[in-house]
């Protein structure tokens, strides 16, 4: 197999897509029309084995590449590898302990004490799951009582807790937005987000990132010619580790009537005086951004999500929003008995955030001291180190992940070509030793790598 070709392929498959450069205007794609043919009961003649054959789907072949191209590089697999005990600053794989940054658990309350006897008391009282969608018999009082210290604790009206952040995301976008809507989002929002655009049908251009005056003359030329206008953006980037002027966004989304949501997944429990988001670190009140989604995943420690807003919101995403109640599961009662005692975690021990800031800050630091680019990355959780190129990205976490250290490569089209890097999320039990050690370790073995061959 041609090393180029394979390369090529290799490109888009070899980390998640969670996150794509995004065209700067989408319009809905065209649906290939249902003409009456087959009516006869003949086997249709022009289907391909392609079509029906997992091992020929084109997908298929990008994941045979990407494993070709371990085994070539003798690379050792450390994508799927199974942990034991918590994940937070360190973490166990096959008997080593790695300093990980590889885990959004950044306030270490997946496997803290009060969290983790919640929850077991909540599958006593409870047990594993609620038996049925909430509205119908699946509703426990810890759903409830987390909508309501959420909304406390961001001052926000109402909230709804849901079962996935991804899925709430996506599907509280694709319930409001409808095809005669215009979406503005910023072109390094979440995948979640760009799901949840093309579900809907609206028109959708994406804003160069942060740029409010972009994002300002697509107001003004659009908004008048459609009828809801939601504009997109995140609390932090999740590649970046940037924070977007949240106060200009809401002065925009004033003057020109749209509707504000902001994603706080990676936001949220991190930034702050409190820890407590974009709120807090603004020092605005909830009540000033439309839509507040939340992902239970990062912070919280466990697996769900939420939105806060509005009472009118919540009501109607409660009642008729697929997939973020309505047709799907509730929450579990050990995932919103964690989420519920993390919160209280989280509002009662503010200095985790405040650790968490200052291992970043201190991260930060010696990092650029010692002639790393932290890209945009500031007061968040996210810190990047920015690399040449994809090969060197990938080279360096196999080498770090050999030498103990966990982080993985953000590469295209994860995030754009010029912008590979490896990411590292900060943890509030990080030490500065462990920092020092990571940063020496980066710079030792950025003086042996080899040349990138260029090939992707
Ligand atoms: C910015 C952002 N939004 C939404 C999500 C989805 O949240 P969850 O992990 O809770 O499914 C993620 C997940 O990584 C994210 O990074």
């Amino acid at each position: 197999m041609n090393l180029k070709s394979s390369i090529d392929r290799l490109r888009s498959s070899l980390l998640v897509k969670n996150q794509q450069s995004t065209a700067s205007s989408e319009k809905p794609p065209t649906t290939p029309e249902i003409v009456q043919e087959g009516a006869s009961g003949n086997a249709p003649t022009n289907v391909t084995p392609a079509c029906y054959q997992f091992e020929l789907f084109p997908e298929y072949k990008e994941y045979t590449t990407m494993k070709w191209y371990y085994e070539k590089q003798k690379f050792p697999q450390n994508l799927f590898q199974p942990h034991v005990g918590g994940s937070d600053a360190t973490v166990m794989i096959q008997g080593r302990e790695y300093i990980n940054y590889s885990t959004y658990n950044y306030l270490a309350l997946g496997f803290e004490t009060r969290v983790k006897q919640a929850s077991i008391q909540a599958i006593e009282d409870f047990g594993v799951g609620t038996g049925s969608g909430r509205s119908i018999t699946g509703e426990i009082d810890i759903h409830r009582t987390f909508e309501l210290e959420v909304c406390d604790a961001l001052g926000t009206e109402d909230a709804v807790l849901s079962v996935g952040g991804y899925s709430t995301n996506a599907f509280t976008i694709g319930y409001l937005s409808r095809s005669q809507d215009l979406i503005l989002y910023d072109e390094l929002i979440h995948n979640s987000a760009l799901i949840g655009c093309k579900i809907t049908g609206s028109r959708r251009i994406a804003f160069p990132h942060n740029d409010l005056e972009a994002l300002e003359q697509l107001l003004k030329t659009h908004r008048s010619n459609f009828e809801r206008v939601f504009i997109l953006v995140e609390g932090v980037y999740s590649m970046d580790g940037d924070i977007p002027n949240i106060p200009r966004f809401i002065e925009l989304k004033k003057k020109y009537q749209a509707l504000l949501m902001v994603d706080e997944a990676h936001s949220l429990g991190v930034i702050g005086k409190r820890g407590m988001g974009v709120t807090d670190y603004f020092d605005i009140s909830g009540s000033e951004i439309d839509i507040l989604f939340g992902s239970l995943s990062k912070s919280f420690g466990t697996c769900g999500g939420f939105v806060a807003g509005p009472k009118p919101l919540i009501a109607m995403l409660k009642y008729y929003a697929p997939g973020v109640l309505l047709y799907g599961a509730s929450p579990t009662p050990a995932n919103a008995a964690a989420a519920l005692e993390a919160l209280r975690v989280m509002r009662a021990e503010p200095e985790r955030a405040l650790r968490l800031q200052q291992n970043a800050a201190y991260f930060i630091e010696r990092a650029q001291a010692a002639g790393l680019d932290t890209y945009n990355s500031r007061d968040s959780g996210v810190v990047p180190i920015m690399m040449r190129d994809s090969e060197l990205a990938l080279w360096m976490s196999v080498r770090l992940f050999e030498a103990g250290i966990c982080t993985y490569p953000m590469m295209y089209p994860i995030v754009p070509r010029n912008k590979c890097r490896l990411r590292f999320f900060i943890n509030t039990n990080h030490t500065q030793q462990q920092i020092d050690h990571t940063l020496n370790v980066i710079t030792g073995l950025l003086k042996v790598a080899p040349k990138s061959k260029g090939i992707f």
